[in-house]
């Protein structure tokens, strides 16, 4: 009954869709889910445990209240797309129309899965970096893009950031490549592509007549002096480029769901097409609330950078206090590291079985106490990321703490 193939009036048929099958349940989220069952300090998913700022909330209580209670238009409620173009002319001095280069979506999640849909087709390729965020994989297959892998190697004394090498990107592109997907700065490694990073991206998409998608969500979370430059600022980008970006991690509001996606009217057409008949729209009064938060002082962003800078200096103790290589990232916040000094799998057969990574971070939720990400989840081949695992630190001084003293009972 539960197997794929059922034979029905003597017709074969596959009851699950080939797609659906072709990828697991994420990784990260249900290290959420076993760090609530297990009690542990939850450094796993991305997503902060201390309050949004109140004048974002306050804008929220006050769009209700307001009786914006109805659908938006589909791709948008015009305050935040006006809020949104603004801003980004702002910041990195493009700009889009907000009548025809703009869809609000829910969460970025969905502005990346519609921008993939709307592009993509049969025998299409999208070259990605990886590390990458496990949610490429499955928008790759559901879009029907066949994905072309490109590593980036972790920090060491010759490379002291995460590096690529530019002939395996260029042998990566070809003439089916519809699209790169980037992500600066980024989700697991915390790289933040340089300009001339980026310019050398920029002239395979020209050669290549391909898209760059770029997934700017950490687009404020920066440290060390680094700068965000959106692909979209490049000469020769801003009508090849889909910027796809949200409110839930700048302005600390994962669970709104509203993020949009910045491309040229062609390509915007479609996406909103695609958006429209898979959501509808994002919850109104969260967007009315967000065009307020979008209009933030620079103080505000600048002073998230700070909070976080903090944050991360306090983890990255923690975890080489602990015994983890860790890699230092210039944005975003989250540290990869490296576990080859802690002995696993273990002895212990409930922590003996499987790659490394997944027996260490089951062993990590259920006897020390603190949930992280494996490795592998950010990898196509899993073997290549099961010497890695990966913390984040979004997360209140109580939080880090508590990891801190469950830590002092882990063992390198
Ligand atoms: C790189 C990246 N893109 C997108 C998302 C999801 O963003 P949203 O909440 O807007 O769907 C995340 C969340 O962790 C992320 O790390």
């Amino acid at each position: 009954m539960s197997t794929p193939e059922t034979k029905m009036a003597g017709i074969s048929r596959r009851m699950i869709s080939a797609k659906a099958e072709q990828f697991t349940e994420s990784v990260i989220r249900e290290m959420t889910r076993l760090a609530m069952k297990h009690n542990a300090v939850n450094l796993s998913q991305g997503f902060p445990d201390f309050a949004a700022p109140e004048a974002v909330k306050e804008a929220a209580r006050q769009a209700i209240s307001d009786d914006i209670n109805q659908y938006a238009i589909t791709w948008g409620a015009k305050p935040l797309r006006d809020a949104i173009v603004e801003k980004f002319e702002r910041t990195q001095s493009v700009r889009y129309d907000p009548e025809r280069e703009i869809t609000i979506c829910c969460g970025s999640t969905e502005a990346m899965m519609s921008a993939m849909m709307a592009i993509i087709n049969p025998g299409d390729e999208v070259v990605v970096f990886e590390p990458f965020y496990e949610n490429y994989g499955p928008d790759a297959i559901l879009s029907g893009a066949a994905p072309r892998f490109v590593r980036m190697q972790p920090p060491s004394e010759q490379n002291p950031d995460w590096s690529f090498d530019r002939d395996q990107l260029a042998a990566a592109f070809g003439v089916n490549t519809k699209a790169i997907i980037l992500n600066t700065p980024n989700n697991p490694t915390g790289k933040v592509f340089t300009r001339g990073e980026l310019e050398f991206i920029r002239d395979l998409c020209v050669r290549w007549n391909a898209y760059c998608i770029t997934d700017e969500i950490y687009e404020h979370i920066l440290y060390d002096g680094t700068e965000h430059i959106s692909m979209a600022r490049l000469e020769g980008m801003r009508d090849r480029t889909i910027v796809i970006n949200g409110m839930s991690k700048t302005y600390s509001v994962t669970g709104w769901r509203v993020g949009w996606a910045l491309a040229p009217p062609e390509p915007t057409q479609a996406i909103r097409k695609v958006h429209d008949f898979l959501t509808v729209g994002a919850a109104a009064p969260l967007q009315q609330a967000g065009a307020s938060a979008l209009h933030s002082p620079p103080a505000y962003y600048d002073n998230l950078a700070v909070t976080y800078a903090k944050k991360r200096e306090r983890l990255l103790k923690i975890l080489e206090t602990a015994g983890f290589t860790v890699y230092t990232p210039r944005g975003a916040y989250y540290i990869m590291t490296d576990i080859s000094s802690f002995d696993f799998p273990a002895k212990d057969p409930r922590f003996a079985s499987g790659s490394k990574d997944v027996a260490f971070a089951k062993y990590l939720v259920q006897e020390i106490g603190v949930a992280c990400v494996p490795g592998s989840s950010f990898y196509n081949d899993s073997q290549d990321g099961a010497s890695q695992v990966r913390f984040t630190f979004c997360k209140k001084e109580e939080t880090l703490a508590a990891a801190e003293a469950r830590f002092t009972k882990l063992k390198a």
